[in-house]
C-alpha cells in the first residue's frame, strides 16, 4: 500500500499509522509532498517503513516510479490530506510522485482531510471534495476539536487507531470477489444514522437507570458503513468508545435525547439503524439535589412513565419513504414464544424493515467484541449470521440494507 503524506502539521501523527500498517504486515511506501518533508523528515519514514522516500519523480527513474508506484499498490492513503493536496487531486495535477502516484493507481483511494475549519468549509475545497467522492475516493470526514492554534473546530485527522482501522475495513472491500454485486463503495453517496450504547434516565444528579448496552456493535456498524463510503451519523448515548474516523458523533444521554436526534438525522437519512438500548423508562420526578436517606430507615419508591418508541416513530412517520429502517432486538424467549416468535411479532409491532435479532439467553452479548444474528425481514425472510465479530455482522447488516436501497 502506499501511504501519501501532505504537508500539513498532522504529519505527525501519520508516522503512528505508518506504524500500525507496518507491524500488522503491509508493504508500505510512503509518499511525503515536498512540504510534509518540513514537519516530519525523511528519515522518519524512511525508518518506519523500511523503503527509501521520495517526493519527485527524478529519483530512481530508471525504474518508473510514478507510474509503478500507483499501479501496484492495493490502497492509497493520503493522511494528512491538506486543501492544496485536495485540489491537486482533483484537477489531475501530477506535479509531484504523490499526485502522479494518485493518478496511475486503480485501488481504493482514502484521503483523510486535516486542514483549519475555514479551509475545509471553503467552496472550493467543498467542490474539490465533491469531485474526489463523486469519482469514487473515501473522503474521510475531518474530526471536531483542537487545532493546531488556540481554535477549535471541524478539520482534526482523525485518531491514527481509527483511520487504520477504517482503511483495515476499506482495503477488505477493495478485494470483494469482481463479478459480484459486491462494490467497495456501495454506501458512498448515502447518509446512514446509526444510534448506539444505552441510555440514562436521571433520578438526581448522580443517580440514573441505565443499562449494559456498550455501544460496540453500533460503532462496528457506523466504521463499515464509512468504510463502504456513506455519511454517517453516530448518535451515541454513553458510550465511552473513540469517535470512529470519518464519523460524525453526537452524544446524548436520555431517551428523549437520543429520540430528538435520531428523529433530526433521519429526515435526511438513507438508512436508520437503531442498536442503542433506550430506557423504556423514565422517572417521572427527577430531583435537583441528591436524594438523601430517610432518617427512619424507610426506601423511596420510583415512580416510572414509559418513553417514546423510537423505532416506532421512526418507522410510522418514514420522514423519506424509500430508507431502510434497522431494529435490534436482544430476546431469550419465554412461555409466550421462542426467541423467533417473539422476534417477529417485534418486527411486526414495530413496523420497521429488518430486524436484527440477539438470543441473549446465555448473556454473552453484552460488551463482546463478537456477536451471531438473525437477521429478519418484514416479508418473512431470514438471514443467519454466524458467531464472529460484531465488524462482520455490521457488514452483513449493510448488504442487508443495501440490497433495499432504491438504485
Ligand atoms: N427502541 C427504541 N425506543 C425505545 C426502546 C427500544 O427505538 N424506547 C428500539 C431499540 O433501539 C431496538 C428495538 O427498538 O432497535 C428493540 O428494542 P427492545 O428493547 O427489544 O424493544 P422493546 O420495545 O423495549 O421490547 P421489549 O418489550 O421486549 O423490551
Amino acid at each position: 500500500m502506499v501511504l501519501g503524506v501532505g504537508g500539513g502539521i498532522a504529519a505527525y501523527k501519520a508516522c503512528e499509522l505508518l506504524r500500525r500498517f507496518t507491524e500488522s504486515g503491509h508493504d508500505v511506501t510512503v509518499v511525503p509532498t515536498e512540504a510534509a518533508l518540513r514537519f516530519v523528515g525523511a528519515p522518519t519514514w524512511s525508518a518506519l517503513s523500511g523503503k527509501a522516500v521520495a517526493t519527485d519523480v527524478w529519483t530512481s527513474v530508471h525504474e518508473v516510479p510514478h507510474v509503478r508506484i500507483g499501479q501496484q499498490a492495493d490502497l492509497v492513503v493520503v493522511a494528512p490530506a491538506t486543501a492544496d493536496l485536495l485540489a491537486r487531486a482533483a484537477h489531475g495535477l501530477a506535479d509531484d510522485l504523490l499526485t502522479n502516484t494518485l493518478l496511475t493507481a486503480r485501488c481504493p483511494v482514502v484521503f483523510a482531510p486535516a486542514m483549519h475549519t475555514e479551509m475545509w468549509e471553503h467552496p472550493a475545497t467543498r467542490a474539490n471534495v465533491a469531485t474526489l467522492r463523486d469519482r469514487g475516493a473515501v473522503v474521510v470526514e475531518p474530526a471536531e476539536g483542537r487545532l493546531t492554534g488556540k481554535d477549535t473546530g471541524k478539520g482534526r485527522l482523525p485518531e491514527p487507531e481509527e483511520l487504520f482501522e477504517l482503511c483495515s475495513q476499506v482495503l477488505e472491500r477493495g478485494a470483494v470477489e469482481p463479478g459480484t454485486d459486491a462494490t467497495p463503495l456501495d454506501l458512498a453517496g448515502r447518509h446512514v444514522v446509526v444510534s448506539a450504547g444505552g441510555t440514562r434516565e436521571y433520578l438526581d444528579p448522580v443517580r440514573f437507570l441505565g443499562n449494559r448496552s456498550s455501544g460496540l456493535q453500533g460503532y462496528a456498524l457506523a466504521r463499515a458503513a464509512a468504510a463502504r463510503g456513506a455519511q454517517v451519523t453516530l448518535v451515541a448515548a454513553n458510550v465511552a468508545l473513540p469517535d470512529p474516523a470519518g464519523v460524525s458523533v453526537v452524544r446524548v444521554e436520555t431517551t428523549a435525547q437520543l429520540r430528538d436526534e435520531v428523529v433530526g438525522a433521519a429526515a435526511t437519512a438513507d438508512a436508520v439503524v437503531m442498536a442503542a438500548a433506550p430506557a423504556d423508562f423514565r422517572p417521572v420526578d427527577v430531583s435537583s439535589s441528591k436524594i438523601k436517606k430517610a432518617a427512619d430507615g424507610s426506601a423511596p419508591s420510583i415512580a416510572l412513565t414509559q418513553n417514546p418508541d423510537i423505532l416506532r416513530q421512526i418507522s410510522a412517520e418514514r420522514a423519506r419513504p424509500n430508507a431502510v429502517i434497522v431494529g435490534f432486538a436482544a430476546e431469550t424467549g419465554d412461555d409466550s414464544g421462542t426467541v423467533l416468535d417473539l422476534a417477529r411479532a417485534k418486527l411486526a409491532r414495530k413496523g420497521c424493515d429488518l430486524l436484527v435479532v440477539n438470543d441473549v439467553s446465555g448473556g454473552a452479548v453484552f460488551g463482546s467484541p463478537e456477536n451471531e444474528a438473525v437477521i429478519l425481514d418484514r416479508d418473512g425472510g431470514l438471514v443467519e449470521v454466524p458467531r464472529g465479530s460484531k465488524a462482520a455482522l455490521a457488514h452483513v447488516v449493510w448488504d442487508q440494507v443495501r440490497a433495499r436501497l432504491p438504485r
